[in-house]
Formats: structure tokens, sequence, C-alpha cells
């Protein structure tokens, strides 16, 4: 197994940076896992902590809804340029447009020819990194296009899909000296902490997961089913990142031990299948549409000095987010948002609410998906950080259309 090199990471909050203009040295204090920290090439970090006036490039192909949240954090930075904005939806891509002139800013470059246009991003623009928050599917490629063309690139998660496709990322950094990273806050300096003084004693067993019930997601009628498409085509953890790269310097994973076994399987699947007749009817393609991703998967790994890993993944059943376990020789660390012993979906009760905090009051009729939403302020919050006047083509408001067959 090829070395890793050892992540340098501090534990900061980019979200403070959304309400607040950063300076160009307070931009550069950010963690170097937190994605626009990473967007930043040795080279320009040493320029701006020197003083530099060079403004940092950056390239976005990607703002839907992730994408846009990390724009509206570039834009609240001083010295950061957004030349240039790449998207398949008109809409989001107009609108990414309007943001950057709204900030002061001379207008992007749009790049909204096609699925792979950002292939001509890369090509044309000279860039301090681009920054990737599509769905899963053009991830390896875009972070590829962009190496290729001598910029670094920064991905959403997932960034791979497949081994042949990590191998592709490792031999381009290689041959070309230019990096594709993981953009978000990864390492839990409170976990690493606590291990790494010896407070646990030795680590025996890890146990984290995604899970996340993100059936409100799936269903949203304002962005492709591509997260849907996936839950139909596959099977599998198909979100290892987030609990993991928090865990990997826990576990001294790549730093003096590693991964050696792993199994994993899938529980059967029948959430989506009832939400799509609970929403849109038991005609609807989804109601009975073959479900690849079991609801529940559970992924055991063993380190080669014995440590093992339960990693979970769940993004369909009603539950409280997120639970770590660290298990030492010496005590255990257990942190659970939402520790309670029992956690109920009020839908399954009566029909008239998904999942925690849907917001509407008992006996009221089931509201759609979009309602849900709106109660729970997703779309509203979209719409209120940057209001009114999209461009073309605005988002379909229609239940998601019937299985297509390939995800996105
Ligand atoms: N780190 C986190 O906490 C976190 C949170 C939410 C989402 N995400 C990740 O962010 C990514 C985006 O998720 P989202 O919820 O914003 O999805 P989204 O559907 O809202 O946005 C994806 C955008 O990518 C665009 N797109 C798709 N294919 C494209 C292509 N070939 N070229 C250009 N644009 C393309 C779509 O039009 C859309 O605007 C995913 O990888 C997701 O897993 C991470």
């Amino acid at each position: 197994m090829r070395r890793i090199p050892r992540l340098a990471v501090q534990s900061t909050d980019v979200k403070k940076t959304m309400n607040n203009k950063l300076k160009r040295r307070d931009f550069m204090d950010l963690s170097a896992g937190a994605l626009m920290a990473s967007a930043v090439t040795p080279k320009s970090a040493a320029a701006a902590q020197a003083g530099s006036s060079r403004p940092i490039r950056l390239g976005f192909v990607g703002v839907g809804d992730r994408g846009s949240y990390h724009l509206d954090i570039a834009l609240g930075i001083e010295g950061v340029e957004i030349p240039a904005v790449c998207d398949i939806n008109p809409a989001v891509l107009h609108r990414a447009k309007r943001w950057v002139e709204e900030s002061g800013r001379p207008a992007p470059r749009l790049y909204g020819r096609g699925r792979t246009d950002f292939e001509r991003l890369c090509a044309e623009e000279d860039l301090a990194a681009v920054i990737c928050a599509t769905s899963w599917k053009p991830h390896a490629a875009i972070m590829l296009a962009s190496m290729r063309n001598g910029t670094n690139a920064v991905c959403e998660v997932p960034l791979i899909q497949t081994l042949e496709e990590a191998w592709e990322i490792v031999e381009t950094h290689e041959s070309t000296g230019k990096w594709a990273t993981l953009g978000f806050k990864s390492v839990n300096s409170t976990f690493t902490n606590i291990v790494h003084q010896g407070i646990l004693g030795d680590i025996i067993h890890c146990e984290a997961g995604y899970v996340h019930d993100l059936r409100l997601v799936k269903f949203d009628p304002e962005r492709e089913p591509w997260r849907l498409q996936h839950s139909v085509n596959r099977n599998g953890n198909l979100y290892p990142d987030h609990p993991t790269c928090a865990l990997l310097p826990v576990m001294d994973v790549n730093h003096g031990d590693r991964f050696d076994h792993l199994v994993s399987m899938s529980s059967r699947a029948v959430m989506l299948n009832q939400y799509a007749e609970l929403f849109f009817g038991p005609d609807h393609p989804y109601a009975t549409q073959e479900m690849k991703q079991g609801d529940y998967n559970c992924t055991l790994l063993r380190t080669a000095k014995g440590k093992m890993y339960t990693l979970n993944f769940d993004t369909n059943t009603p539950h409280p987010r997120g639970l770590y376990r660290i298990q030492g020789t010496k005590g255990v660390f257990f942190r659970s948002r939402g520790d309670r012993g029992v956690h109920l979906s009020r839908r399954d009760q009566s029909g008239a609410r998904v999942g925690a905090g849907g917001g509407v009051p008992e006996g009221a009729p089931a509201p759609s998906p979009e309602g849900l939403l709106r109660a729970r302020g997703w779309l509203a919050g979209r719409e209120a950080r940057r209001p009114s006047g999209e461009g073309p083509g605005a988002p379909s408001r229609a239940p998601p259309p019937a299985p297509t067959g390939a995800p996105g």
C-alpha cells in the first residue's frame, strides 16, 4: 500500500466565515482540511501569509445545494476571485453568477454546455484550485481534468466511486505534481487529542457512520434525483468518508497501521418504497422499483495491528444523527447526537410527519415532500440566502421523475 502523507489539520469552524468578511490572513488560518483552505496551493498560501496582494482564483464546478454553500463562503473572503463557474443546471449557474456580481466582483465566465463542460473550464482558466460539488459520478473526472491542466482540485465527498478511479487519481498526482483532496473538516481534534494523550489506553475498537435520514433529500423535487438513483443501482457503504476521516488518526491508519480486512453487508430495502407510496401513491414507479441499496449497511474493518472499526451507513430510516465510539484498554469515548433510548418517526405513528424536526402539527394531513422541506426551512433557507431573479430554467417542483438507470 502506498503511503499517504500525514494530514496537518486544525479544528476550525468554517461556518463562522459565512456572515463575516474574512481577512486574507484569517482565511489562511482556516483548517487545512476545510474546503477553502484546501483550495490554496502552498505557493499561494505562502504568498498570502507574506502579505501578497495576489488574488486567489477559484473555479466552481457544481453550484447546487452544497456548492452554493461553498461559493457563499468564498464570496465572504477578501482576496478571493471567482472567474469561472460550471453547472449543467442553468438556473443555479445564473444564480451563482448573480451572487458573484452582487459581491462586487466581475461576472464569472459560465460553463454550462453539458456534462463534460468542466473540461473546458479546466483547460481555459488560470486558477489556484477547482472546487467540485457536483453529484458523485463526475467527481473523479473533474479532479483528473483539473490536475491534468495543472490545477489543484478540491472535491466534496466521495472523491471516487471505483478503485480504478482511486489509482488514476494517485498516478495523476504522481505524474503532474498536482493534488486532489476532499474538501471538508475531516479530522476531529477532540478525538485525536484524547487518544494521542493516552487517556483511553490502546485503541481496540471504533464505531461511527454516516447515519443521516436523507429521504426528504432523495425525493426533493427541486433537484436531480441522483442520490435516489444511487440507491436504485448500488448497494454497500456509499458514503464512508465523513466518519472515517475523523477516525483515521485515532486508529493510526496510514501512520503505522493500515486496514487489511473488510466485510460489508446490507439489510433488506423497504424504506424508500414505503416513502414513495406514502407521498406519490402506490402507482408511482418508485413505490415498487427494486432498490438495491439496503436500508442499513454495516462494514466491519480490521487493521493489521488488530483494531476493529464498525462503519455504519443508513440514509433511509428515522434516527437521530451520528454516533462515535472509541474503545480503548482504559475506557471509552462515546458520543451520540440525540442521545435517547427510543427515537420514533411521527410519520410512522400518524402519517403526519417525517423524521425529526418535521414541524407539522399532530393530526394534520401528510404534507408533500416539498412542504416538508419548506417546513424544515431548507427551501426557504436556500431562497432567502439570495432572493429571486434566477436565470433561465427554474427548478422543477414536480415529484421526482421515474427511475432512469444510471446514477448521476
Ligand atoms: N460535506 C458535507 O457535509 C456535504 C453536505 C451536503 C452534500 N455534500 C456533497 O456535495 C455534493 C453535492 O451535493 P448537493 O447536495 O449540493 O447536490 P445538488 O444536486 O444540490 O447539487 C449538485 C450540482 O451539481 C451539478 N452537476 C451535476 N453534474 C454536473 C456536471 N457534470 N458538470 C457540472 N455540474 C454538474 C447539478 O446541476 C447540481 O447543481 C455531493 O457530493 C454530496 O455528497 C457534502
